[in-house]
């Protein structure tokens, strides 16, 4: 990771490399993070962060499931997002807002340590790499989704990512760029980091949000581009089989971007080309870039 210049840190920019935390900081111990992923885009007005209100909203709605006071409003995390994107003049980044329980007391209970909220943004590819050609070669985890009986899936804290981290490490030992997980009900829930996609007789469909998974802002995103490009759509529950006789396969994500699956565990999916996996990764890539008028709304413009 190349470093940047600066790094909000409660409410204050300093210097990258002071950006430190005590080792006993108590959310290192309890995974009691949450966090964001938000990323800038170059556009022809300058650079602009897509969808920052509905990331900063989550990021609060995390935080209220945890019941983590973070002691600012949207509007002053939206700025703050704005800010750093502003004095690390990039082209375009990832920008990680994160909460946590700081140093102070140990032990379970968090509500005795004060929250700490950061910022950072660093230049970030996508994160599958470039998928337009050759696609990504995914294999069904053995690890299954986290249930919300257990965690609170809709919120997006650090804890979760251990389940993540541990399909992501498998998948790629065996030799496959992307893991999908099942939920406990033994259906489709979503990748590691990435929602997923299939379309099926040119009718695209996605799992529900009952099914376990983060609501992802770019599988909303993915949504109203089917609405209003008329790709029939709808969500349901989908099968490992399901997927694997899919026409087109393709995961969503902020990291991601839309990324084509071209393989799951051996299986080629589909025969003809992926013409709708196109459409929406190319419509994708001209919104985040600012050049789709009607979607310029969900691009925040860092002055
Ligand atoms: C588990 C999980 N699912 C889905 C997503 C996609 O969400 P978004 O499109 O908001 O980045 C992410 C990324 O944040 C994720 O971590």
């Amino acid at each position: 990771m190349k470093a940047q210049s600066k790094i909000w840190m409660d409410g204050k920019f300093v210097d990258w490399d002071d950006a430190k935390i005590h080792v006993l900081t108590h959310g290192l111990h309890y995974g009691m993070a949450i966090f964001e992923g938000i990323r800038s885009f170059k556009t022809p007005d300058g650079a602009a962060v897509f969808r920052l209100q509905e990331h900063i909203e989550r990021f609060l709605n995390s935080a209220k499931i945890y019941r983590m006071d973070l002691g600012y409003s949207v509007k002053e995390l939206v700025k703050a997002c704005v800010d750093l994107v502003r004095v690390n003049p990039s082209k375009e980044v990832y920008i990680r807002p994160i909460a946590f329980t700081g140093y102070g007391e140990m032990g379970l209970n968090p509500l005795t340590s004060k929250v700490s909220v950061a910022i950072a943004s660093w230049e970030w590819g996508a994160y599958l790499g470039d998928t337009t050609k050759k696609g990504v070669r995914a294999t069904f985890s053995s690890w299954v989704r986290i249930d919300s009986r257990s965690m609170p899936v809709q919120a997006k804290c650090a804890a979760n990512y251990a389940n993540s981290a541990l399909a992501k490490m498998e998948a790629l030992s065996a030799g496959y760029d992307e893991a999908i997980l099942l939920n406990t009900q033994g259906v489709v829930a979503e990748g590691p980091g990435e929602n997923i996609f299939r379309v099926r007789d040119g009718v695209l469909s996605t799992p529900p949000a009952s099914s376990g998974i983060l609501r992802g802002i770019t599988r909303d995103t993915v949504i109203q581009f089917a609405r209003d490009e008329k790709i029939p759509f709808y969500r349901n529950d989908a099968t490992k089989e399901e997927l694997y006789t899919s026409d087109e396969v393709f995961f969503s994500g902020t990291a991601a971007g839309v990324a084509k699956v071209s393989e799951i565990d051996g299986r080629k999916i589909g025969y003809d080309g992926t013409p709708i996996t196109d459409k929406i990764a190319k419509l994708y890539d001209q919104t985040v870039h600012g050049k789709v008028k009607r979607y310029s709304k969900w691009l925040t413009r860092v002055p």
